[in-house]
């Protein structure tokens, strides 16, 4: 424990006033500055350094959500960040640790010793930043996704959906380094050529330009036997009747709906699935932590001898959340890789 008294005695944060009942607006979300008090035993004081930007956040922003999986009205938001201690009141936490919690959307926060992780020892070879896209939660989305969940073996053929985005590019990739052939979907002309051109893709589609019926007939004509579905909605009823018998789907999230409240899983062909065998299976990561371990290793030895890529969008500080999460909700999306905002 070493508590010094150190940092700043204000935070400013990001407060929803209401829980949405239509698409989000910027002007749904208000900055506020708040006095922060002493510490309290078990308590340390974060200087946030990147939050992670989730479409999933727009579930949480939900009135249709309810219960316990809503955020409180009137209250910050939380989010993963991954910051550095500045103070501790917490045995085992000293000041300069690096940890990650779920309290994004400030730029300094009080976090409770048993609330967080910390990762002194990822981001003491890795930029800070992989603590929240290949060595945080992304990477472990996608790795439990295709490891655990849809089984993927070499020379599969496997499609992987919003394949420019956070956890999609990641997919891509541990697909590749799988053995599989690899397809991605992307919203734009130049997140299609630079999933070809640099992130090892075999092929990939524009599904603004193309039905995604007609590019997965022409780009997979034998069928998949993997899909790993980030987004729902059209993409997931084009690849159901083009599954190949014994295929899996690895239903990751359903980003299609998010921002209408909805869930766009709609699936008009399930006769498909029986005749074909196919597993379609929802997963959270959150529910495979016996695995992380393993998973980590493996993708700290990619990383570290540069076959797997952490790609990642910068916006720059805290007045950005609004742009970011409107960003992250939207088709043909401006960022690519994990979303995040520098708060610090
Ligand atoms: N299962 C789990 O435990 C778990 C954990 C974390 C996240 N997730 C899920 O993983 C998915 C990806 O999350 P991420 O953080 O990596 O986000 P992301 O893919 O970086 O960002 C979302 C992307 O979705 C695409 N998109 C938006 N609207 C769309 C639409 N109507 N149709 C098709 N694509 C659309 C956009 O790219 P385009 O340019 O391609 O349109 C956008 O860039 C989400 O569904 C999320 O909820 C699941």
């Amino acid at each position: 424990m070493s508590r010094t008294g150190a940092g700043p005695a204000v935070a400013r944060e990001w407060v929803l006033d209401r829980l949405l009942d239509g698409p989000l607006r910027p002007e749904d979300l208000r900055l506020r500055t708040t006095e922060l008090g002493p510490l309290q035993p078990g308590e340390v004081l974060v200087r946030n350094e990147f939050m992670s930007v989730d479409p999933a956040i727009r579930l949480r922003m939900d009135r249709r959500r309810g219960g316990s999986g809503a955020y409180p009205e009137g209250e910050p938001m939380g989010a993963k960040a991954v910051g550095v201690v500045l103070d501790s009141a917490a045995a085992g936490v000293p000041v300069g640790a690096r940890v990650v919690t779920f309290l994004g959307f400030r730029d300094v926060a009080v976090a409770r010793a048993d609330e967080l992780e910390q990762v002194d020892d990822v981001v003491g070879v890795h930029p800070a930043e992989n603590a929240l896209t290949a060595l945080g939660n992304p990477g472990l989305t996608a790795w439990v996704g295709l490891t655990l969940i849809a089984r993927l073996e070499a020379g599969e053929t496997l499609l992987v959906s919003s394949a420019a985005g956070g956890i999609g590019s990641l997919a891509l990739q541990i697909g590749r380094l799988r053995g599989a052939r690899v397809i991605g979907s992307a919203g734009t002309a130049d997140k299609v050529r630079w999933l070809t051109e640099e992130l090892g893709a075999d092929a990939a589609f524009d599904y603004h330009a193309e039905s995604p019926g007609a590019a997965l007939d022409r780009l997979a004509p034998e069928g998949l036997d993997v899909y790993f579905d980030n987004t729902g909605g059209p993409l997931l009823e084009a690849a159901v009747p083009r599954m190949r018998r014994r295929g899996r789907i690895a239903h990751c999230g359903s980003v299609s709906g998010y921002d209408g409240g909805g869930s766009p899983l709609r699936i008009d062909d399930v006769a498909r699935i029986v005749q074909n065998s196919v597993t379609l299976r929802g997963y959270l990561v959150d529910d495979h932590r016996d695995a992380w371990p393993r998973a980590l290793e493996e993708l700290r030895g990619w990383l570290t001898d540069g076959r797997l890529h952490a790609p990642h969008t910068i916006l720059e500080g805290l007045d950005s959340v609004p742009e970011a999460l409107s960003d992250v909700l939207r088709p043909a999306a401006a960022h690519r890789g994990k979303l995040l905002v520098r708060l610090n």
